[in-house]
Formats: C-alpha cells, structure tokens, sequence
C-alpha cells in the first residue's frame, strides 16, 4: 500500500447511517457445509427482515463469483483472496449502514479469524450445523455426486478441511430445524441484542 494514501474520515458514521435505517451495521457470517443451508436460510432471513423494513443485503458465494470475483478460481492463493475481497465489500456495505449477509463455505477458521479482525463487533458469526451425510443425501448442485465419480477434487468436508467453528455467535441446526425455524432463531437473536429496531448510535 502506499505511503501517500490518507484515510479520509467521513462526517456521517456507519452508526448513524444504519439508525436512520432503526438497526445497527452487522454482518451475518454464515459458515457450512456445501449444501448445508446457508443460501436457504439467509434468504430468509432476508426476506423476513425486508417485511420488517430492515434494509439487508446478502452477498452469496456462486453469485459473487461470476462478478466481482469472476478472475478467481479455486486454488488456496484464490479461495483466500475470494474471502478477503467478500470481507472488505461487507466491511463496506456495513459502513453504509447495512445488515450484511455473507453465504460462503468458509472452512478454514483462519478465514473468519481475518473477518472478525476486519469486522469486529459487526460480525455475527452463524455456523449452520448440517451433517455432511445429510448435505450430501440434499446435493441441491449435483456438486457431491461429482466428488464421488472424481470430477471435482479439494472439495470441502470430503477431501479438504472444515474447520467447525469453535465458539460462533448463533448455532442452527438445519437437519432438526426447517429453515423457516433457523431463519426465526437469527432474526430473534438479532431483536434480543438490540441489532434491529433500535435507533441508537452507540456502536
Ligand atoms: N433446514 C433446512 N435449512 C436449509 N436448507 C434446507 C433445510 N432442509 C432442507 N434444505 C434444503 O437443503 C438445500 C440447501 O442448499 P443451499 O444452496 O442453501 O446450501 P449452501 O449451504 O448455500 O451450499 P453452497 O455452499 O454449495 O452454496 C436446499 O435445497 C434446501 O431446500
Ligand atoms: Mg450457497
């Protein structure tokens, strides 16, 4: 980075921004399995919060990859420079007072160890709980049964690590719970803590 860059600092926090809006900033990191849910329920949890008026967006992992991220492919150099890149555009879209959700794998716990250092307090981190028999029996992409016939090598829960996240904010377990259910328990969380339907500054 150069030496000739200053940060400029902006009248209007991300505070005020996200209290004209009754929340607070946050990012909803969801962390699984391929399959386990992730996309499934942070859609309805976006639904649920846009019913309510909460302004959310939520930031996919296949969708990303076709814009933003469309130079990347899947090699570790690539898959952490994917998240780097989804942690700074969160880290943005929160500065404008957003409730950001992130649907990404993310198996490795260095991956959310940077998030949490770049997000801090903003970040929720959500490990949707889904057994990877059950994530494979789901295969909603016919990504599992391509691992099996030997097409996709390095994937996650199979031949590459996932670490279970050690002490997450919000734990849903997607086999016992419809994602109906899980998306009610995310959005209770966020009620009880005061991260929507508040209209305080104090972040
Ligand atoms: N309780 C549940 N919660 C979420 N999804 C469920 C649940 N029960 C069944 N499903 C089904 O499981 C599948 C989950 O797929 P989804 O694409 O949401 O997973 P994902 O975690 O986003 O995977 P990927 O990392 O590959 O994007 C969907 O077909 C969904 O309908
Ligand atoms: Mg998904």
């Amino acid at each position: 980075m150069s030496n000739d860059l200053t940060w400029h600092h902006h009248k209007i926090t991300a505070a005020q921004r996200a209290a004209q809006k009754y929340q607070l900033p946050a990012v909803l990191w969801y962390t699984g399995l391929s399959g386990s849910g992730k996309s499934t329920i942070a859609n309805a949890v976006d639904e649920k919060l846009f019913k309510m008026g909460c302004h959310s967006f939520l930031l996919d992992g296949d969708n990303v990859r076709h814009g933003l991220n469309g130079d990347l492919g899947f090699s570790d150099a690539d898959r952490v420079e994917n998240i780097r890149r989804v942690i700074e555009v969160a880290l943005l879209m929160s500065d404008a007072g957003l409730l950001v959700q992130t649907a990404f794998i993310s198996p490795f716990a260095e991956d959310r160890t940077l998030a949490k250092s770049r997000l801090g307090e903003r970040m929720i981190e959500i490990y949707v709980d889904t057994s990877l028999s059950v994530c494979e029996a789901r295969d909603p992409k016919g990504l599992y049964r391509k691992v099996r016939e030997g097409t996709i090598k390095n994937f996650t829960g199979v031949d590459s690590h996932y670490d279970v996240p050690s002490n997450p904010d919000i734990t849903v377990n997607a086999v016992s719970m419809c994602a109906d259910e899980c998306a009610d328990k995310i959005i209770s969380f966020l009620t009880e803590k005061g991260r929507i339907g508040t209209s305080s500054v104090g972040e």
